[in-house]
């Protein structure tokens, strides 16, 4: 997927801003709190109904305004030349969004239709942080490429947060069987779902972490269902649990305790991961997973990389860049300005003025002109 242009209207610190990145390579620079990071939000928020940097309500909304509004144009890259638009606006409890010329229902189908996968500064909780976003980010990954899992998901969902209300009244045994049987009708097929990606995400990451981080010397990943799937089914799981959780009102296993962790060949485990050391295996995981997704769609989710200079070291940032330029992907860089490890690449630089515009320049040499890839020089 290429974006062609965002747009944002009453977003973080802009009035207005737009930008139309280029295909392959986009760096964008400026000095900090000029808004690099906001334009990345801004397509996050449109492919995730959320910012990585907190609730629409705490800031993300230009301060005195009453709502932000998003505007996105890309096309899909499977030669079929499909273009899509889509926009939102969101009040911090209410919003509205279109898509190609019609209201939306649910903020999930513009999350469908545009993908984006982020990596920034707070990426390294994937690793280092508690089970949400690792559940999250399998999630995700079957959102996109198995279209009967959200069904399974929103079932799942729904049942679990009955029993969980249920347990919370004190409710019978009767009363909560029911919702067992749903939770574990659901929850199987939704768990071999999740262990058959996993199993995908790991014949792409292990050859990819070997790659762009060789010392990390990642050799696999290991998946952890919510409950002792080996021993049981989920059925029994829950029901052998029943009085823990109707004593601490609330369901203590399934596939919403389900996690995972990296295995590596020279380090034991994750409390004994460096922070940098997190932050590389976050971007490997990010990016095998949208190599899958190219895999499994014929095209490349949008790649959005805020900071990449002050996160990563310049031997891992050319690797990374090495493997990028290699792909059909549309990778968008933040940075205050030019890495190192972007010089003598194929990049489109663009700079963030006051006003929210982007303008392209800021060091591109060679054929392109505005808004086109050229060597970046010393
Ligand atoms: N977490 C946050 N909450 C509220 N406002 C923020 C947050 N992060 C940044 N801002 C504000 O958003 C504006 C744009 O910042 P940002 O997009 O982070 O710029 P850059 O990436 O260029 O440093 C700034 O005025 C900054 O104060
Ligand atoms: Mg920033």
């Amino acid at each position: 997927m290429q974006v062609q242009r965002v747009a944002v209207g009453q977003f973080r610190r802009f009035e207005q801003g737009q930008w139309s990145p280029a295909s392959g390579i986009n760096l964008l620079v400026g000095d900090n709190g000029i808004g690099k990071t906001s334009y990345l939000e801004a397509l996050h928020l449109i492919s995730y109904g959320r910012s990585f940097r907190g609730r629409v309500r705490d800031g993300l909304i230009r301060q005195g305004q009453a709502a932000l509004e998003v505007f996105v144009h890309w096309s899909e890259q499977t030669g079929q030349g499909i273009e899509h638009r889509g926009g939102l606006r969101h009040a911090g409890q209410d919003w509205t969004a279109r898509l190609d010329g019609e209201d939306v229902a649910q903020l999930g189908q513009l999350c469908a239709a545009l993908a984006v996968v982020t990596f920034e500064p707070g990426s390294h909780i994937l690793i280092s942080g508690g089970s949400e976003p690792r559940r999250r980010f399998l999630d995700w990954g079957l959102f996109h490429v198995e279209p009967g899992f959200t069904p399974l998901w929103r079932r799942y969902s729904r049942a679990l947060k009955q029993r969980n209300a249920l347990l919370k009244q004190g409710a019978s045994r009767h009363a909560l069987a029911a919702w067992d049987q749903e939770l574990a009708q659901v929850g199987e097929p939704l768990t071999a779902a999740r262990t058959q990606y996993l199993s995908r995400m790991q014949d792409k990451l292990v050859p990819l972490a070997a790659t762009l981080a060789p010392g990390l010397e990642v050799r696999g990943l290991d998946f952890h269902p919510g409950w002792r799937r080996q021993e049981m089914p989920l059925a029994d799981a829950l029901l052998l649990a029943q009085e823990r959780d109707r004593q601490q009102g609330f369901t203590s296993v399934g596939p919403h305790r389900a996690d995972w962790t990296v295995l590596y060949s020279a380090l034991s485990g994750r409390e004994v991961l460096s922070r940098g050391q997190a932050k590389l295996t976050a971007l490997a995981c990010l990016l095998a997973q949208a190599a899958d997704f190219a895999q499994e769609r014929g095209q490349w989710p949008v790649l959005c990389l805020d900071d990449l200079g002050s996160e990563l070291d310049r031997h891992h940032q050319g690797r990374i860049l090495d493997f990028l330029q290699a792909t059909q992907a549309q990778v968008l860089v933040t940075a205050t300005e030019v890495p190192p490890a972007f010089v003598g690449r194929p990049v489109s630089v663009f700079h963030v003025e006051h006003d929210g515009e982007v303008l392209p320049g800021g060091g591109t040499t060679g054929e392109g002109g505005a808004g086109h890839a050229g060597i970046i020089g010393a």
